[in-house]
C-alpha cells in the first residue's frame, strides 16, 4: 500500500511498515484488530522485541564489572544514550534513563524543590497530563505557589496571554506539555520556553505525547528539561529525561553514596531496566531506518526538502522520518476529522479546521452530544472494542482538562489516537462502525 501525496511522490510504504509489527495482524472476534490506542502506548516492531530478548539471552549482567557480559551491558547503555541523543538532538551525557516519565518528573521536582520555598512560583497548565502537574503541586508543602495557565475552551489551546501574564520574576519553573494526550493540541513550546527564560525561570517540557508524531529538537527549543517515554514511540516501557548538562551538574540529586557523581549516572538510581534500554536503540533505529528507506522520495523538483538524499547520519534520517510521518498522519487525520464531522450526534474537542492542523496531533477526543447511558465514552469504547477497534475512554490522566471542560463526571472523552501504522481503510471502517453503533 503506497501512499502518494498531492505532488505525486511516494510518501510512506505503510504495508512494509505494518509488516514489521507482529501485533498488528491479530484479530478480535473475527475482526482485524485496529490499534487506535497509540496515545496509551504504541505497538513495537520485531527489531525491538529481538533487541530485548537478545540482551536477556546473551548479555544479561549488571554494569561496571570486569568481564564480557558486563562490558557488553556498559556498551549497550552507551549505545542507547547515543540513540536518544540523536532522537532529541543533544549530547549523550544529557540523557537520563528512568522507569517512566512520571517517576523521572517526581525525581526532578523533589530535587529542584530542594532549593525552593515561600515566595517562589511554578507555572503549570490546565492542558497538561497530571504527570506534569502533580509533581509540581507537591511543592506546595514547601510553601511554593502554583499558578495555572488557562485554556481557550473552543479550540482546547493554551491561552498564551494568560500564561504570559502569570510569569514574573518569582517564577522559578514553567511546566508545559509539547502536545495534549487528550485533545491533540500542539503547544508553541519555543515561545513559552523563551517567556520562561526571559523571567529567569526553567522550562520543563513533557514531550510524551508528541514523541511519535513530530521531530523533537531540544537544542532548537533551548528547554532546560524535556521528558518522554519510549513506549509511546514504538519502543519499550521506559522513560527518558533530557537535562542541560549544566543543570545535571549543578542540581543536587538524592543518591546512595557509592553511586558515582558523574553526569548523567548520578541521576540514575539503582539498577536500570537493561533489557528495555536495549530495546530503545532498536526503536530509534526503526524510526531512522524509516527515514533512510524512503529518503530518495523526499526529492521534489530536483531539490531536497531539509535533508540530503541518502543522508547517513542517524539524526538526519530521523528528521527525514518525521517529515514523512507528519505528512502521512495529516492525511489520516483529515479523513478522520472530516468523517467525524458528518456524524451529527458527535462533538469533536480541539482544533477541527484543516488549515490549523499544524497545531494538532492526530489524537482526537469525541463525545456524543446529549449522550444516553449506552453512549458514554466507556460504552462506545466497549462496543468498538468488541468490533476490534482499540480506543480509550475517560481522562487518560489529563484530569485538569476534563474537569475544566466539565466532562469528568460523565465519562470524559472517547479518544481515537492515530500513528503512522494506521491506514485509511481502518479509518473508513471505524467511521462505519461508529455510525452503526450510534444509529442503534
Ligand atoms: C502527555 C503525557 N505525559 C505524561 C505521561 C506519563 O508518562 P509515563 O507513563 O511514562 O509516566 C503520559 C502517559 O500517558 C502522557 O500521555
Amino acid at each position: 500500500m503506497l501512499i502518494t501525496d498531492q505532488a505525486g511522490f511516494t510518501a510512506l510504504n505503510v504495508a512494509s511498515i505494518r509488516a514489521q509489527f507482529p501485533s498488528l495482524s491479530q484479530t478480535i472476534n473475527g475482526h482485524p484488530a485496529v490499534f487506535l490506542d497509540g496515545p496509551g502506548g504504541t505497538q513495537v516492531p520485531q527489531r525491538v522485541i529481538d533487541a530485548i530478548s537478545n540482551y536477556l539471552r546473551r548479555d544479561n549482567a549488571n554494569t561496571g564489572g570486569a568481564y564480557a557480559t558486563s562490558r557488553n551491558s556498559d556498551a549497550m547503555l552507551a549505545d542507547a544514550r547515543a540513540a536518544m541523543a540523536d532522537f532529541l538532538h543533544c549530547a549523550a551525557d544529557e540523557i537520563v534513563f528512568g522507569p517512566n516519565m512520571t517517576t523521572l518528573t517526581y525525581m526532578m521536582s523533589r530535587v529542584i524543590g530542594r532549593d525552593l520555598g515561600r515566595g517562589d512560583e511554578i507555572l503549570v497548565t490546565r492542558l497538561d497530563h497530571d504527570a506534569n502537574v502533580s509533581p509540581w503541586l507537591a511543592l506546595e508543602e514547601k510553601g511554593v505557589t502554583i499558578r495555572w495557565a488557562e485554556i481557550n475552551e473552543e479550540y482546547c489551546t493554551l491561552d498564551l496571554e494568560d500564561l504570559a501574564s502569570k510569569i514574573n520574576p518569582r517564577t522559578k519553573l514553567v511546566a508545559i506539555g509539547y502536545a495534549s494526550n487528550a485533545v491533540g493540541t500542539i503547544n508553541p513550546v519555543k515561545k513559552i520556553v523563551d517567556l520562561a527564560h526571559a523571567a529567569g525561570a526553567l522550562a520543563y517540557v513533557d514531550a510524551v505525547h508528541y514523541g511519535p508524531h513530530g521531530l523533537i529538537d531540544v537544542a532548537a527549543l533551548d528547554c532546560d528539561f524535556l521528558v518522554c517515554s519510549t513506549y509511546k514511540f514504538f519502543g519499550p516501557h521506559m522513560g527518558v529525561l533530557f537535562g542541560k548538562r549544566e543543570h545535571l551538574q549543578r542540581l543536587r540529586p538524592y543518591k546512595v553514596r557509592p553511586l558515582t557523581d558523574a553526569v548523567p549516572n548520578r541521576w540514575e538510581w539503582g539498577t536500570l531496566n537493561h533489557e528495555c534500554i536495549a530495546g530503545i536503540t532498536a526503536c530509534v533505529d526503526y524510526i531512522a531506518d524509516l527515514g533512510r528507506r524512503e529518503n530518495s522520495s523526499l526529492r521534489k523538483g530536483g531539490e531536497t526538502r531539509g535533508i540530503q538524499s541518502g543522508a547517513r547520519s542517524r539524526r538526519a534520517a530521523i528528521v527525514a522520518a518525521f517529515e514523512l510521518i507528519h505528512s502521512y498522519e495529516h492525511s489520516l487525520m483529515k479523513r478522520l476529522i472530516s468523517g467525524l464531522k458528518k456524524i451529527p450526534s458527535l462533538k469533536i474537542y480541539g482544533i477541527t479546521d484543516p488549515s490549523r492542523f499544524d497545531e494538532r496531533c492526530p489524537t482526537i477526543a469525541i463525545r456524543v452530544l446529549d449522550q444516553t447511558n449506552d453512549q458514554t465514552p466507556f460504552a462506545l469504547a466497549t462496543k468498538l472494542g468488541e468490533r476490534g477497534f482499540f480506543t480509550w475512554d475517560g481522562n487518560y490522566y489529563a484530569l485538569n482538562l476534563t474537569e475544566r471542560l466539565d466532562v469528568e463526571k460523565s465519562g470524559g472523552f472517547l479518544r481515537i489516537g492515530l500513528v503512522h501504522y494506521n491506514t485509511m481503510q481502518e479509518i473508513d471502517r471505524l467511521l462505519e462502525a461508529l455510525e452503526e453503533i450510534l444509529s442503534t
